[in-house]
């Protein structure tokens, strides 16, 4: 569409809504494009744009934009998520699914609720690091936590009126993607396919009574219980074995998209469980619906069409990433489409009525595939990717080229602007008895060998990519820093707004990448910021802070950052033309330094074998070899591992459970000392490397 076009459709959509106002959130609201004074849903509108048509901050003034409040957010350890801003009060989820109240112009706490996640979380504490996001509609918030409970919060109290456990208690899965509303209802999906055999689903709840109304399946179940639905039937000729005893996977962990014209909505799947297929469904096959766009009547949750973007997924992919509506030139007539950019490093364009690709291209590195083949949909993979031939080293690995950080669609330019990465995943599953394999609850199940070795400053770069969809090509790039930053927010005056792992918020000219101004927030980000009116005047809010898997698993590759969880705080700043505020005193960056105890005596056999529990357990959130990202203590540091008491009341006794740290108690005294004894190795190890490091500077100094 052209500018010109788009903004007469603003004029005429924005006097409608002036008058449908004062109801709080409702499809109308939700459905308008064109009304820029809320950010009422994740990707702004139902349209998941993540782009305003605000445009009283631009290009002309941008230099004028400074800070108008930031809020401290005490004791907070995730911090990737996106606020929403309703009739002048921002609403937004941090932590263990805490959600706040503010008033986006003073920047006073209106409210907030603690859902108490880590006191009745249990094993599930182990398996995430919060949610995203949240939801409204009319008076009410909607917030998921990390135990599985959809809970809905009173927007005007923060009162609790109803909660749905929409999980088993048992399983590993945890909410962790923003609930999307619509039409009255709430569709909620989960995580955790790596950490227990489970199957993905998604489920829908009235808004106002929280009662069930519907649930999808993504992945069949076992055949000799019966299928769900036809749906299930048709995907169960694309497995083979016994997927069902290791659950098969496919959660829906983030997007979800609802399309008001077709009354629709379009699910995102996640990856196989485990990642590794010959395990998974040794015959072969493509397992649906993994990795796949499915789209569901939205009064029912019938299935009516899929895609399946990578078939017989076997790298940790996924397309749980956004899931975007636009109307684009398509062989030069407008076409209403689906844009999508999932890990695999292609970039879809899709038909939003039939679900048939119409385009894809690499906009990313992406060694898995040659191309997708644009008649049959299909991929056309390179020799030897699904490590027949043990270990491949395969772009992008199962983090992604792109995640779930959001995208973002300028219609009135027709280009997205995606922060993208670029790491390998080392695939390798020699030794690993495939026949006997089994989900073990709690252990990272991946199907591969486990992988114990850090990620280095170098192993991973990132940019922030602005990509002509009708074309498929890109318009430009920049390099951003190290490999894990904030979703992108674009705006009608010309801008590209995102978030960066080294603290800087910068904007970005949209027609050409030139930055054009920068904000220091002293701790990384890792949400996307959004833009809204109060008070007739534009403002732009952010959540600072170094949340998910980036700062908690990569070692060396986020520790460079030199952010910590419990040093720097997570703050939300909000932002105003003549904004004269500053930020309170911030430590500067910090690097961990290891702490050895000399006179102990490390057996390297216990230390192996902790190193093993170490990969399994601790690892997602310490990070890759004991290197602390940032999101949790680092444990070479931690003076906690010097005595076996305090390890053991920490690791077995749960006396940082409140706080954050779940609580292992199914281990062993001879187990804790094995974890305890791999830390204290790994403490002297780096403490030797980094003297090593010391002494060369100094010799070439002379
Ligand atoms: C889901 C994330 C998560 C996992 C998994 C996890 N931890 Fe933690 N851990 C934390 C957080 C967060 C803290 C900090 C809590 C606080 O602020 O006091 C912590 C703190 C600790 C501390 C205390 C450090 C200090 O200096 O106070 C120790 C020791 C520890 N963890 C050991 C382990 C071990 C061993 C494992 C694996 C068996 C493990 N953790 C798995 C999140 C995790």
């Amino acid at each position: 569409m052209k500018y010109s076009r788009f903004s007469t459709a603003l004029v005429a959509a924005a006097a409608a809504w002036t008058m449908a106002a004062a109801s709080g959130v409702d499809d109308a609201m939700m459905a308008n494009d064109a009304d820029g004074s809320n950010w009422a849903t994740y990707g702004r509108t139902f349209s998941n744009w993540h782009f305003s048509p605000l445009a009283g901050i631009n290009e002309g003034n941008i230099n004028r934009l400074g800070l108008a409040w930031s809020l401290e957010l005490p004791g907070i350890t995730n911090g990737a998520t996106v606020p929403l801003a309703v009739d002048g009060v921002l609403y937004f989820t941090v932590g263990q699914s805490m959600v706040h109240a503010v008033d986006a112009v003073s920047g006073r706490l209106l409210w907030k609720h603690d859902p108490e996640v880590t006191r009745v979380a249990g094993h599930k504490l182990r398996y995430t690091w919060g949610p995203r996001g949240l939801a409204v509609w009319k008076d009410k918030v909607y917030v998921g936590t990390t135990d599985g409970r959809l809970i809905a919060l009173d927007a005007r109290s923060g009162r609790e009126v109803w909660s749905r456990m929409t999980v088993t208690p048992e399983d590993s899965l945890t909410l962790t993607g923003p609930p999307r509303v619509f039409g009255g209802l709430v569709v909620i999906g989960n995580a955790g396919s790596e950490w227990g055999a489970v199957r993905g689903y998604v489920t829908a709840y009235d808004a106002e009574t929280g009662e069930q109304r519907w649930r999808f399946y993504t992945v069949p179940g076992n055949p000799a219980d019966g299928f769900e639905d036809e749906a299930m039937e048709m995907a169960a000729r694309t497995w083979t074995g016994e997927w069902w005893k290791l659950g098969g996977g496919g959660t829906v962990w983030h997007a979800i998209t609802y399309d008001p014209k077709y009354h629709r909505v379009y699910i995102g799947t996640g990856n196989g469980a485990p990642w590794n297929r010959k395990i998974r469904s040794p015959g072969g096959g493509d397992n649906l619906f993994l990795c796949s766009i499915i789209a569901l009547d939205a009064d029912t949750g019938r299935y009516l069409w899929h895609y399946q973007t990578v078939p017989g997924e076997t790298w940790d992919y996924n397309s749980s990433m956004d899931i975007t509506l636009a109307t684009i030139d398509v062989a030069g007539e407008p076409r209403e489409v689906i844009l999508h950019a999932p890990k695999n490093g292609f970039f879809y364009v899709l038909d939003r009525a039939t679900g048939k690709l119409l385009s894809a291209e690499k906009s990313g590195k992406a060694t898995w595939a040659e191309r997708i083949d644009v008649e049959t949909g299909r991929p056309v993979e390179v020799a030897g990717v699904r490590y027949e031939e043990s270990p491949a080293l395969i772009w992008p690995g199962g983090i992604g080229s792109h995640n779930w950080h959001p995208m973002s669609f300028n219609p009135g330019t027709g280009l997205v602007f995606i922060p993208t990465m670029e790491i390998a995943g080392l695939y390798d599953d020699k030794g690993v008895d495939r026949k006997r394999f089994a989900m073990v609850r709690g252990d990272l199940n991946t199907g591969l060998v486990e992988f114990t070795g850090d990620a280095p400053p170098d192993a991973g770069r990132s940019a922030l990519l602005a990509w002509d969809p009708a074309a498929q090509r890109q318009v430009w790039r920049v390099d951003t820093p190290g490999l894990w930053n904030g979703g992108t927010l674009s705006t009608a005056g010309g801008l590209v707004f995102q978030g960066q792992s080294d603290g800087m918020l910068n904007a970005y000219a949209a027609a050409n990448g030139q930055r054009l101004w920068s904000f220091d927030a002293k701790m990384g980000i890792t949400g996307a910021p959004i833009t809204y009116e109060a008070d007739g005047r534009q403002y732009l809010s952010v959540v600072v802070g170094w949340g998910a898997a980036g700062p908690a698993f990569f070692g060396s590759l986020s520790a460079q950052h030199g952010w910590q969880a419990r040093v720097h705080p997570h703050r939300v700043l909000t932002f105003v033309l003549d904004g004269n505020d500053s930020l309170p005193a911030t430590p500067p960056p910090l690097v961990a330094q290891p702490v050895d105890d000399p006179a102990l005596k490390i057996d390297p056999a216990q230390a192996a074998q902790g190193e093993s529990l170490y990969a399994r357990r601790c690892n997602a959130c310490h990070g890759l070899a004991a290197v602390a990202g940032g999101f949790a203590p680092d444990l070479r540091a931690s003076p906690v591992g010097l005595a076996s008491e305090s390890f053991r009341a920490v690791v077995q006794g749960g006396a940082l459970e409140l706080a954050g740290m779940p609580r292992f108690d199914e281990f062993s005294d001879e187990e804790v000392e094995a974890l305890r004894m791999y830390l204290r190795r790994r403490a002297r190890e780096s403490l030797a490397a980094m003297r090593a490091e010391a002494r060369a500077g100094d010799n070439s100094d002379h």
